[in-house]
Order: C-alpha cells, then structure tokens, then sequence
C-alpha cells in the first residue's frame, strides 16, 4: 500500500502561511488514515474477487490425459487395422467361379464395419490432441477430412449401404494419402 508520504506536510507548511496549529495536522493525518483503510479494505476485495474468478475459471478443457503413442503407433496400431477392415467389407473379387460381391452379410459383421469405422474416427481425435498435433493449420485441415470420411463409413455401415462403404473408403483413402504426401517423414 503506497501511502502518499509528501501530503502529510500539513497544507499551513505546503502553502507557507504562518500560523500552523496541530488541529490541521491531525485533521491531514486522519484523512490519510481513512483514505489508506479505505484503499486496503477495496484491495483486499479485488484480491478476493481475484481468487474467486481464479477458481471459477478453473481448465475445464484441460486434457486429462497426456498423449503416450507415437503417431505411427497410432497409424500402426489403429489406423491401419480399422482402415482395413472398411477396404476389404465390400468388393468384388474374380475367382474360378467368377465374378464375386463381397460385403456384411449379417448384423454382426456390419456391426464389425461400423465399429472399425468408430475408431477411424476417434484415431483422428487422437491425432488432434495437443502435444500431438504437428501444427493448427494443414494438419488440423487433413485430419477433419479422415475423420469425415470415417463418420462417412460410420453412418454408410449402419444404414447397412455397401455402396456408401465403397464411397467412403475412397474418401477415406484419399484422405490418408494427403496426409502423407505432406508430412510422413521418408
Ligand atoms: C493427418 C495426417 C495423417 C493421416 C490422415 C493419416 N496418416 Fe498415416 N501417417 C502420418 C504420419 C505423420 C506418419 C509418419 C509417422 C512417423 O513415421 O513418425 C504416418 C505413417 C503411417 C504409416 C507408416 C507407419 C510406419 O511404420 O512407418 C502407415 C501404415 C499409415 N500412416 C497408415 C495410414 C492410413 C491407412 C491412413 C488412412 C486411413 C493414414 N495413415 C492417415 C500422418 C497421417
């Protein structure tokens, strides 16, 4: 608390009149007290004003977790095999026999698709974590369009719509070469 020294010079000294009684200096000095409790009673207030704003503000969006895996664990270990699964659900491949259309057959093996997509998209959520994230600009760009083209796959398998797999899965395809052409290191 700065206490404003220099006016506790009665004004009678300051203005250079003759007669200066005590009355005057202690009517200064008691306005100074006052004026200095005043400012001391608003400080405290603003610093508790300040800790309860501290408090409040608290990082909700903090992450609780701190990013372990290497991007290419996660390529490795969930992009790839989740990426797999959505290009071999449904085709077509030549045999002896001909001509065959491969895709789910039943719930369990859509619900197999669907599930592969789901982590397609959560890898891409990994992918943006701080502390992950190569930069706020392209990175961020590319990974949305994988995540997109894995909500595409998502939506696509539990409508059960072997074309829109198809559909996806190059989009999808697309979206892992963008990325790489710019930023796998060789
Ligand atoms: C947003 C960017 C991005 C997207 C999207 C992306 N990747 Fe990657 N990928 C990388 C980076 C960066 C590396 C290099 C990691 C390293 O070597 O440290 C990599 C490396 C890889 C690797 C090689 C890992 C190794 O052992 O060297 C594979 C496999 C891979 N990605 C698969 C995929 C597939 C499949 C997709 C799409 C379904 C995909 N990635 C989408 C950024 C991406």
């Amino acid at each position: 608390m700065i206490v404003p020294v220099m006016q506790v010079v009665p004004a009678c000294i300051a203005t250079g009149a003759r007669t200066c009684d005590n009355a005057t200096t202690m009517r200064t000095v008691h306005w100074l007290f006052v004026v200095s409790v005043a400012l001391f009673i608003s400080g405290m207030g603003f610093i508790i004003a300040g800790a309860r704003t501290m408090r409040t503000a608290a990082p909700v969006d903090a992450p609780i977790t701190t990013p372990v895996a290497s991007i290419k664990q996660i390529m490795n270990g969930l992009v790839m095999p989740a990426a797999d699964v959505i290009y071999k659900a449904v085709g077509t491949t030549s045999t002896a026999k001909g001509v065959e259309e491969i895709a789910p057959r039943n719930d369990k093996e859509w619900a197999v698709v669907s599930n592969s997509a789901a982590a397609l998209v959560e890898s891409g959520n990994l992918l943006l974590l701080s502390g992950r994230a190569l930069d706020k600009g392209d990175w961020v760009k590319m990974t949305r369009a994988f995540i997109d083209a894995g909500k595409a796959a998502l939506e696509a398998a539990e409508a059960k719509n072997a074309d829109g797999i198809l559909t996806a899965g190059g989009d999808l395809n697309a979206s892992c070469d963008t990325c790489h052409a710019k930023y796998e290191r060789q």
